[in-house]
């Protein structure tokens, strides 16, 4: 179709995109095998068909047991790397992508082994595919600060690889304000400040992501459109919004794609921009997002380039080497 085609021509940024979240059956399969460890499923139909979710937690409870396959710097650098090839055949050209060290850490599994992998991948992407990217350790929020600052702490050997901290996990009883100490610490290591809020949460969470964590970019941030004065603040600062619509759709957050945000946010002229999350479960990439909201909300060509723009803007990217992109 000419929708896919535009959507496909435009060079697009990815700033939200957990890499756990991007494991697919497939993949997950094979890697399980080589690592003699059993899924509970028997098959790859079998996994898919428990993709049904009616909130985050029980996304959550799948995703995590999917990332338990995952023991070696090889495992992940496939993982990442098949990641980056998709992409790059969507014609994304700049990537800002998350990991959740914990998830793994916490099985054993080293913290280099994990980004040692990722990295590896992330720098054969930008020798090979001409891309570029940043790289953001994610605290699990369903933990305690505690284990954050450990988490913290075991980055530091690897701080010039990293570009950035933020929270995802279970959001609805884990505020923002859990993590205010974690995140003074994280700034201070030279880590850039993001998280997850107002995805579940309230607005209150998102208020508390800026006063509190002094996030400089917001992950989700549907619900701010209930509080006037915080779109008022979130125009005043320009921060930007990484909304994932697909996501949204399983995860219930929304009952139908019509009843999305982004366009209303775009009216407003808040720094609104749309991603993936964890495409391999929520049935799309960037390009399929961008395709779905356009189609549901009745986007124009030039809303969905400025849609792309508001990603390089959002980015973390000099303002040289956003020029290269676009
Ligand atoms: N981890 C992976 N995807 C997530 C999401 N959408 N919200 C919170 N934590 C996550
Ligand atoms: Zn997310």
């Amino acid at each position: 179709s000419i929708l896919k085609k535009i959507i496909k021509g435009i060079p697009k940024a990815e700033l939200h995109l957990h890499i756990e979240g991007s494991f697919e059956p497939e993949l997950m399969f094979e890697i399980a095998n080589r690592n003699a460890i059993a899924l509970d499923y028997d098959s790859i139909e079998s996994l898919k068909k428990a993709y049904k979710f009616n909130n985050l937690q029980e996304f959550l409870d799948i995703y995590y047991i999917g990332a338990q396959v995952l023991l070696h710097e090889q495992d992940f650098y496939d993982l990442t790397w098949a990641y980056l090839q998709k992409v790059h055949s969507e014609n994304v050209v700049h990537v800002e992508i998350f990991f959740d060290p914990q998830t793994h850490t916490d099985r054993g599994v080293p913290f280099e082994v994990v980004i040692n992998g990722i990295h590896k991948a992330l720098e054969n992407a930008e020798e090979k595919l001409n891309m570029s990217y940043k790289l953001i350790m994610s605290y699990l929020r369903h933990l305690s600060e505690e284990a954050a600052f450990e988490t913290l702490e075991a980055s530091l050997p690897f701080k010039h690889w990293i570009d950035g901290v933020g929270l995802d996990s279970s959001e609805l009883g884990n505020p923002p304000s859990k993590f205010i100490n974690v995140f003074k610490a994280s700034a201070d290591h030279g880590y850039k400040l993001v998280a997850h809020a107002g995805e579940e949460g309230p607005s209150d969470y998102i208020w508390e992501a800026l006063d509190l964590l002094k996030v400089v970019r917001l992950d989700h941030g549907n619900r701010c459109l209930e509080d006037d004065a915080l779109v008022q603040r979130l125009l005043d600062e320009n921060i930007p919004l990484t909304l994932c619509p697909l996501s949204n759709l399983e995860l219930k957050v929304i009952q139908k794609m019509e009843d999305h945000p982004v366009a209303k946010m775009l009216e407003k002229g808040i720094l609104a921009t749309i991603h993936s999350d964890d495409p391999a479960y929520f049935g799309g990439y960037m390009n399929e997002n961008y395709y779905q909201t356009a189609k549901a909300l009745d986007l124009d060509k030039n809303q969905l380039q400025q849609m792309a723009m508001n990603a390089f803007e959002a980015s973390w990217l000099s303002a040289e080497a956003k020029e290269k992109h676009i």
